[in-house]
Protein backbone atom coordinates (compact mmCIF):
# COMPACT_ATOMS: atom_id res chain seq x y z
CA UNK A 1 0.00 0.00 0.00
CA UNK A 2 1.32 3.42 -0.88
CA UNK A 3 1.95 5.95 2.00
CA UNK A 4 -0.42 8.49 -0.05
CA UNK A 5 -3.48 6.48 -0.09
CA UNK A 6 -5.67 7.24 2.87
CA UNK A 7 -5.93 4.95 6.18
CA UNK A 8 -9.41 3.92 6.08
CA UNK A 9 -8.73 2.36 9.80
CA UNK A 10 -7.96 5.82 10.78
CA UNK A 11 -11.97 7.16 11.78
CA UNK A 12 -10.44 9.35 15.17
CA UNK A 13 -8.91 12.61 13.68
CA UNK A 14 -8.77 15.62 15.84
CA UNK A 15 -7.54 17.65 12.84
CA UNK A 16 -11.22 18.16 11.73
CA UNK A 17 -12.04 20.29 14.38
CA UNK A 18 -9.08 22.60 13.18
CA UNK A 19 -10.04 23.18 10.08
CA UNK A 20 -10.82 27.35 10.28
CA UNK A 21 -10.79 29.38 12.53
CA UNK A 22 -14.27 29.48 13.65
CA UNK A 23 -14.74 26.01 13.88
CA UNK A 24 -11.76 26.23 16.20
CA UNK A 25 -13.19 28.68 18.58
CA UNK A 26 -16.60 26.66 18.26
CA UNK A 27 -14.28 23.61 20.38
CA UNK A 28 -12.59 26.07 22.29
CA UNK A 29 -12.13 25.26 26.10
CA UNK A 30 -10.90 28.00 27.94
CA UNK A 31 -11.95 31.25 27.20
CA UNK A 32 -10.52 34.96 27.92
CA UNK A 33 -13.15 37.54 28.56
CA UNK A 34 -12.95 41.05 30.37
CA UNK A 35 -14.80 40.50 32.72
CA UNK A 36 -12.91 38.28 34.11
CA UNK A 37 -10.27 40.45 34.56
CA UNK A 38 -8.64 42.85 37.25
CA UNK A 39 -6.55 45.42 36.23
CA UNK A 40 -4.28 45.78 39.16
CA UNK A 41 -3.13 49.79 39.55
CA UNK A 42 -0.57 52.06 41.42
CA UNK A 43 -1.68 55.70 42.89
CA UNK A 44 0.54 58.19 43.83
CA UNK A 45 -0.09 61.60 45.24
CA UNK A 46 -0.15 64.68 43.27
CA UNK A 47 -2.60 65.89 40.04
CA UNK A 48 -1.71 65.01 36.57
CA UNK A 49 0.73 62.79 36.69
CA UNK A 50 1.40 59.99 34.90
CA UNK A 51 4.56 58.26 35.64
CA UNK A 52 5.89 55.31 33.77
CA UNK A 53 7.23 52.38 35.48
CA UNK A 54 10.61 51.40 34.15
CA UNK A 55 10.17 47.73 35.08
CA UNK A 56 6.91 47.37 33.80
CA UNK A 57 6.30 48.67 30.28
CA UNK A 58 3.34 50.20 29.33
CA UNK A 59 1.97 50.36 33.11
CA UNK A 60 2.45 53.81 35.24
CA UNK A 61 2.30 55.19 39.04
CA UNK A 62 -1.01 57.60 38.48
CA UNK A 63 -2.50 60.42 40.78
CA UNK A 64 -5.75 59.73 41.84
CA UNK A 65 -7.78 62.37 38.51
CA UNK A 66 -5.52 60.18 36.53
CA UNK A 67 -6.49 56.86 37.82
CA UNK A 68 -10.02 57.66 37.31
CA UNK A 69 -9.49 58.47 33.93
CA UNK A 70 -7.96 55.21 33.61
CA UNK A 71 -10.71 53.40 34.98
CA UNK A 72 -13.21 54.96 32.62
CA UNK A 73 -10.51 53.96 29.47
CA UNK A 74 -10.74 50.06 31.21
CA UNK A 75 -14.65 50.45 31.46
CA UNK A 76 -14.84 51.39 27.57
CA UNK A 77 -12.87 47.31 27.19
CA UNK A 78 -15.06 45.84 29.71
CA UNK A 79 -13.14 45.67 32.51
CA UNK A 80 -14.57 46.71 36.04
CA UNK A 81 -12.83 45.34 38.00
CA UNK A 82 -9.33 46.84 39.82
CA UNK A 83 -6.83 46.26 42.19
CA UNK A 84 -5.30 49.21 43.81
CA UNK A 85 -2.01 49.88 45.33
CA UNK A 86 -0.69 53.38 47.08
CA UNK A 87 2.48 54.72 46.69
CA UNK A 88 2.76 56.76 49.52
CA UNK A 89 4.66 60.02 49.80
CA UNK A 90 6.33 59.07 53.89
CA UNK A 91 7.18 56.04 55.50
CA UNK A 92 7.30 55.18 58.93
CA UNK A 93 8.15 51.93 61.08
CA UNK A 94 4.48 51.49 61.50
CA UNK A 95 2.95 52.09 58.20
CA UNK A 96 0.73 54.39 59.50
CA UNK A 97 -0.09 55.69 55.88
CA UNK A 98 -1.88 52.30 55.01
CA UNK A 99 -4.73 53.15 57.60
CA UNK A 100 -4.67 56.83 57.40
CA UNK A 101 -8.23 58.34 56.43
CA UNK A 102 -6.61 60.68 54.35
CA UNK A 103 -4.05 57.91 52.88
CA UNK A 104 -3.83 58.05 48.98
CA UNK A 105 -5.70 54.97 48.65
CA UNK A 106 -8.72 55.63 50.82
CA UNK A 107 -8.54 59.53 48.99
CA UNK A 108 -8.72 57.35 45.64
CA UNK A 109 -11.39 55.40 46.53
CA UNK A 110 -13.54 57.90 47.73
CA UNK A 111 -12.76 59.62 44.51
CA UNK A 112 -13.84 56.48 42.50
CA UNK A 113 -17.32 56.44 44.14
CA UNK A 114 -18.15 60.16 43.43
CA UNK A 115 -19.24 58.75 40.35
CA UNK A 116 -22.10 56.45 39.26
CA UNK A 117 -19.08 53.80 37.81
CA UNK A 118 -20.48 50.15 38.03
CA UNK A 119 -16.93 49.47 38.98
CA UNK A 120 -15.55 46.49 41.21
CA UNK A 121 -13.01 48.56 43.68
CA UNK A 122 -10.51 46.08 44.93
CA UNK A 123 -7.89 47.30 47.44
CA UNK A 124 -4.46 45.84 48.88
CA UNK A 125 -4.34 45.66 52.38
CA UNK A 126 -0.44 45.37 53.13
CA UNK A 127 1.67 47.17 55.11
CA UNK A 128 5.46 47.05 53.29
CA UNK A 129 4.75 49.91 50.67
CA UNK A 130 4.04 52.13 54.13
CA UNK A 131 6.76 51.12 56.25
CA UNK A 132 10.65 52.60 56.15
CA UNK A 133 11.85 48.69 56.81
CA UNK A 134 9.85 47.85 53.91
CA UNK A 135 8.15 44.74 55.45
CA UNK A 136 4.70 43.81 55.29
CA UNK A 137 4.16 43.93 59.15
CA UNK A 138 5.47 45.27 62.59
CA UNK A 139 8.97 44.49 63.34
CA UNK A 140 10.10 43.79 66.52
CA UNK A 141 13.66 42.77 67.29
CA UNK A 142 14.36 42.11 63.73
CA UNK A 143 11.30 39.73 63.15
CA UNK A 144 8.00 40.02 61.70
CA UNK A 145 5.88 40.06 64.73
CA UNK A 146 2.70 38.49 63.52
CA UNK A 147 0.21 39.59 66.00
CA UNK A 148 1.67 43.04 66.43
CA UNK A 149 0.91 43.60 62.79
CA UNK A 150 -3.00 41.77 62.33
CA UNK A 151 -4.88 44.96 64.28
CA UNK A 152 -3.11 47.54 62.00
CA UNK A 153 -4.11 45.41 58.93
CA UNK A 154 -7.92 45.21 60.34
CA UNK A 155 -7.36 48.89 60.56
CA UNK A 156 -6.29 49.49 57.08
CA UNK A 157 -8.63 47.34 56.10
CA UNK A 158 -12.16 48.79 57.80
CA UNK A 159 -9.98 52.30 56.25
CA UNK A 160 -10.54 51.07 52.88
CA UNK A 161 -14.24 50.01 53.57
CA UNK A 162 -15.06 53.46 55.01
CA UNK A 163 -14.12 55.06 51.71
CA UNK A 164 -15.97 52.78 49.76
CA UNK A 165 -13.74 49.61 48.70
CA UNK A 166 -15.98 46.79 47.51
CA UNK A 167 -13.54 43.93 48.36
CA UNK A 168 -9.89 44.13 50.39
CA UNK A 169 -7.46 42.09 49.31
CA UNK A 170 -5.00 41.35 52.49
CA UNK A 171 -1.51 40.62 51.33
CA UNK A 172 0.89 40.48 53.89
CA UNK A 173 0.81 36.50 54.48
CA UNK A 174 -0.04 36.97 58.32
CA UNK A 175 -1.59 34.04 60.19
CA UNK A 176 -4.85 35.02 61.03
CA UNK A 177 -5.14 37.78 59.10
CA UNK A 178 -8.39 37.20 56.90
CA UNK A 179 -10.23 36.68 60.87
CA UNK A 180 -8.72 39.93 61.86
CA UNK A 181 -10.13 41.54 59.01
CA UNK A 182 -13.59 39.77 58.48
CA UNK A 183 -14.22 40.45 62.32
CA UNK A 184 -13.07 44.57 61.64
CA UNK A 185 -15.10 44.81 59.22
CA UNK A 186 -18.20 43.26 60.61
CA UNK A 187 -17.99 45.24 63.92
CA UNK A 188 -17.74 48.53 61.94
CA UNK A 189 -20.60 47.98 59.96
CA UNK A 190 -19.31 46.76 56.84
CA UNK A 191 -20.74 43.20 56.76
CA UNK A 192 -21.35 43.23 52.82
CA UNK A 193 -17.81 43.84 51.93
CA UNK A 194 -16.30 41.07 50.44
CA UNK A 195 -12.17 39.32 51.52
CA UNK A 196 -9.96 38.35 48.43
CA UNK A 197 -7.34 36.94 50.38
CA UNK A 198 -4.11 36.23 48.98
CA UNK A 199 -4.29 32.64 50.33
CA UNK A 200 -1.25 31.24 48.64
CA UNK A 201 1.17 33.30 48.17
CA UNK A 202 4.99 32.41 47.37
CA UNK A 203 8.13 34.03 48.31
CA UNK A 204 8.92 34.34 44.43
CA UNK A 205 11.62 36.62 42.79
CA UNK A 206 8.71 37.63 40.22
CA UNK A 207 7.58 40.33 42.61
CA UNK A 208 10.27 42.27 41.47
CA UNK A 209 9.09 44.96 39.00
CA UNK A 210 6.41 45.90 41.74
CA UNK A 211 8.47 46.15 44.41
CA UNK A 212 10.56 48.77 42.08
CA UNK A 213 6.96 50.26 40.92
CA UNK A 214 5.96 50.47 45.04
CA UNK A 215 8.80 50.93 46.35
CA UNK A 216 8.36 48.17 48.62
CA UNK A 217 11.39 46.50 49.15
CA UNK A 218 12.61 44.73 52.58
CA UNK A 219 15.48 46.56 53.68
CA UNK A 220 16.84 43.65 55.37
CA UNK A 221 16.29 40.40 54.71
CA UNK A 222 13.28 38.40 53.02
CA UNK A 223 10.02 37.83 53.08
CA UNK A 224 10.81 33.92 53.32
CA UNK A 225 9.38 34.03 57.14
CA UNK A 226 5.92 34.74 56.11
CA UNK A 227 5.42 34.21 51.47
CA UNK A 228 5.13 30.69 50.99
CA UNK A 229 8.15 27.94 49.75
CA UNK A 230 7.52 27.90 46.40
CA UNK A 231 8.24 23.98 46.54
CA UNK A 232 4.98 23.68 48.62
CA UNK A 233 1.76 22.79 47.45
CA UNK A 234 0.07 20.83 49.86
CA UNK A 235 0.63 23.27 52.77
CA UNK A 236 -1.05 25.73 49.65
CA UNK A 237 -4.46 24.06 50.29
CA UNK A 238 -3.76 24.09 53.94
CA UNK A 239 -3.38 28.23 53.76
CA UNK A 240 -6.59 28.26 51.46
CA UNK A 241 -8.63 25.61 53.92
CA UNK A 242 -7.67 28.17 56.70
CA UNK A 243 -8.79 31.51 54.95
CA UNK A 244 -11.91 29.85 54.00
CA UNK A 245 -12.61 29.25 57.62
CA UNK A 246 -11.36 32.46 58.52
CA UNK A 247 -14.62 34.02 56.19
CA UNK A 248 -12.38 34.28 52.81
CA UNK A 249 -15.02 35.11 50.11
CA UNK A 250 -12.80 34.81 47.05
CA UNK A 251 -9.02 32.89 47.80
CA UNK A 252 -6.16 33.73 45.07
CA UNK A 253 -2.96 31.97 44.13
CA UNK A 254 -0.19 33.94 43.70
CA UNK A 255 2.03 34.20 41.30
CA UNK A 256 0.24 32.49 38.24
CA UNK A 257 1.98 31.51 35.49
CA UNK A 258 4.88 29.50 37.16
CA UNK A 259 2.22 27.62 39.64
CA UNK A 260 -0.25 26.44 37.45
CA UNK A 261 -0.19 23.26 39.34
CA UNK A 262 -1.33 25.16 42.76
CA UNK A 263 -4.55 26.90 40.55
CA UNK A 264 -6.10 23.25 39.65
CA UNK A 265 -5.04 21.79 42.90
CA UNK A 266 -6.76 24.81 44.67
CA UNK A 267 -10.17 24.55 41.90
CA UNK A 268 -10.35 20.49 42.95
CA UNK A 269 -10.33 21.67 46.36
CA UNK A 270 -12.78 24.27 46.95
CA UNK A 271 -15.98 25.72 45.26
CA UNK A 272 -15.22 29.54 46.25
CA UNK A 273 -14.34 31.80 43.10
CA UNK A 274 -10.05 31.15 42.78
CA UNK A 275 -7.99 34.58 41.38
CA UNK A 276 -4.85 33.95 40.23
CA UNK A 277 -1.97 36.92 40.40
CA UNK A 278 -0.16 36.91 36.88
CA UNK A 279 2.12 38.96 38.47
CA UNK A 280 4.92 42.07 38.18
CA UNK A 281 7.87 39.44 36.81
CA UNK A 282 5.91 37.11 35.12
CA UNK A 283 4.34 40.30 32.94
CA UNK A 284 7.46 41.52 32.58
CA UNK A 285 9.46 38.80 31.53
CA UNK A 286 7.38 38.68 28.34
CA UNK A 287 7.17 42.21 27.65
CA UNK A 288 10.94 41.77 27.53
CA UNK A 289 11.19 39.30 24.80
CA UNK A 290 8.46 40.86 22.89
CA UNK A 291 10.70 43.97 22.78
CA UNK A 292 13.89 41.98 21.91
CA UNK A 293 11.83 40.35 18.70
CA UNK A 294 12.04 36.90 20.84
CA UNK A 295 8.28 36.00 21.14
CA UNK A 296 5.39 37.71 19.24
CA UNK A 297 3.64 39.75 22.33
CA UNK A 298 -0.30 38.99 21.57
CA UNK A 299 0.05 34.97 20.63
CA UNK A 300 2.33 34.81 23.57
CA UNK A 301 0.53 37.23 26.30
CA UNK A 302 -2.92 35.70 25.64
CA UNK A 303 -1.76 31.61 25.67
CA UNK A 304 -0.15 32.29 29.23
CA UNK A 305 -3.75 34.52 30.28
CA UNK A 306 -5.53 31.28 28.70
CA UNK A 307 -3.24 28.60 30.28
CA UNK A 308 -4.37 30.00 33.79
CA UNK A 309 -7.66 30.20 32.81
CA UNK A 310 -7.39 26.66 31.86
CA UNK A 311 -5.69 25.81 35.31
CA UNK A 312 -8.89 26.92 36.74
CA UNK A 313 -9.05 30.42 37.35
CA UNK A 314 -11.91 32.34 38.01
CA UNK A 315 -10.83 35.71 38.04
CA UNK A 316 -7.30 36.62 36.22
CA UNK A 317 -5.15 39.59 37.96
CA UNK A 318 -3.00 41.12 35.13
CA UNK A 319 -0.87 44.07 33.99
CA UNK A 320 -2.24 42.82 30.63
CA UNK A 321 -5.68 43.23 31.54
CA UNK A 322 -6.12 45.92 29.00
CA UNK A 323 -4.09 45.21 26.18
CA UNK A 324 -5.85 41.66 26.53
CA UNK A 325 -9.26 43.15 26.23
CA UNK A 326 -8.08 44.85 23.28
CA UNK A 327 -6.86 42.14 21.46
CA UNK A 328 -9.85 39.70 22.44
CA UNK A 329 -12.13 42.61 20.90
CA UNK A 330 -10.46 42.73 18.04
CA UNK A 331 -10.72 39.05 17.29
CA UNK A 332 -6.86 38.78 17.17
CA UNK A 333 -7.11 36.22 20.02
CA UNK A 334 -5.35 33.29 17.80
C1 LIG B 1 2.26 43.43 48.87
C2 LIG B 1 2.15 42.86 47.51
C3 LIG B 1 3.17 42.46 46.63
C4 LIG B 1 2.54 42.09 45.45
C5 LIG B 1 1.18 42.25 45.64
N1 LIG B 1 0.96 42.71 46.91
C6 LIG B 1 4.64 42.48 46.79
C7 LIG B 1 5.31 41.55 47.72
O1 LIG B 1 4.72 40.71 48.37
O2 LIG B 1 6.53 41.75 47.84
C8 LIG B 1 3.23 41.62 44.20
C9 LIG B 1 2.50 41.85 42.92
C10 LIG B 1 3.30 41.73 41.69
O3 LIG B 1 4.49 41.36 41.69
O4 LIG B 1 2.73 42.02 40.63
N2 LIG B 1 2.73 42.58 49.84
Amino acid sequence: MSETMPRADLRERPRRLRTRDALRRLVREARLYPEMFVAPLFVRPGRGVREPISSLPGQMRLSPDELVREVDGLADLGIRAVLLFGVPEAKDPEGSGAYADDGIVQETVRLLRRGSRELVIMTDVCLCAYTDHGHCGIVTGGQVDNDATLGLLARTAASHAASGADVVAPSAMMDGQVAAIREALDASGFSQVGVMAYAAKYASAFYGPFREAAGSSPQFGDRRTYQMDPANVREALREIALDIEQGADIVMVKPAHAYLDVIRAAREAVDLPIAAYHVSGEYAMLKAAAQLGWVEERRAMLEVLTAIRRAGADILITYAAADAARWLAEGTGG
